[in-house]
């Protein structure tokens, strides 16, 4: 059982390849993006503030975000998580350690991919995903075989977010630099850390995770 944490500015490709490892390994994705735009879209006055907060492009808290993984956590079975765009502050990876040594888990890896900031502003402005089964595409590197409609699952619902503005996405990279990067220091210490190189093609980046992760 493997248990990874997949950490990068936002466009590093954490959604793309998390969605690999899930066909290729079986591993259960956790994203806590997804689980936040789930709130979101609950109508409840807690995902009409989640909403405001990531539309601008800052963190939630860290009270709600630790909430809703530790009860995907506990409501979880089988073998072994992603934990993507998860966790984002010191106080979240402490909590994340709590919760695993609680489950009677551990962390085998910290993935750290990295890319430069002007590849992120032209993968974010470019993606889309289907809003049915959740597949990330782009409009240059990643399109869709038939215009407008996922190769997946068939459905004609693409999205773009609306954080993937150029406005949002410099308030991101902000809160990525100032909360998240002390992140990389954190896991280098206890050892985790391992990094891929996230400008290549999403084929070469899933083979550098896999030798990453078949190395133990
Ligand atoms: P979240 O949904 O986690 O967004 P993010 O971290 O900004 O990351 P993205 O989803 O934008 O990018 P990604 O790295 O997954 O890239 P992707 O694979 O899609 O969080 C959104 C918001 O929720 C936050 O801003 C915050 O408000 C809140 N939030 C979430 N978690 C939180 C937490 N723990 N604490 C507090 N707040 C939290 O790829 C991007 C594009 O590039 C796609 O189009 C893809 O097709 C393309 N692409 C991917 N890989 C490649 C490649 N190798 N080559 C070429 N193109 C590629």
């Amino acid at each position: 059982m493997i248990n990874v944490i997949l950490l990068g500015p936002p466009g590093a490709g954490k959604g793309t390849q998390a969605r690999r490892l899930v066909e290729e390994r079986g591993l259960v994705q956790l994203s806590t993006g997804d689980m936040l735009r789930e709130a979101k879209s609950s109508g409840t006055e807690m995902g009409r503030r989640v909403a405001e907060v990531m539309d601008r492009g800052e963190l939630v808290t860290d009270e709600i975000v630790i909430g809703l993984i530790a009860e995907k956590l506990e409501g979880a079975t089988g073998g072994g998580f992603i934990f993507d765009g998860f966790p984002r502050t010191l106080a979240q990876a402490d909590a994340l350690s709590e919760l695993l040594v609680m489950l009677g888990q551990s962390l085998d890896a910290v993935i750290e991919m990295r890319v430069d900031d002007a590849a992120l502003v032209a993968r974010i402005t470019g993606r889309f995903t289907c809003g049915n089964c959740g597949e990330v595409y782009h409009d240059q590197t990643k399109p869709t075989k038939a215009e407008g409609v996922c190769d997946v699952c068939g459905s004609s619902d693409l999205r773009r977010r609306p954080d993937d503005t150029e406005e949002a996405l410099r308030t991101r990279m902000l809160a990525y630099y100032r909360d998240t990067s002390p992140l990389i220091g954190y896991y280098y210490a206890h050892k985790k850390l391992r990094v891929v190189d996230g400008l290549g093609s999403i084929d070469a980046v899933a083979a550098d995770i896999a030798k990453v992760l078949d190395k133990g």
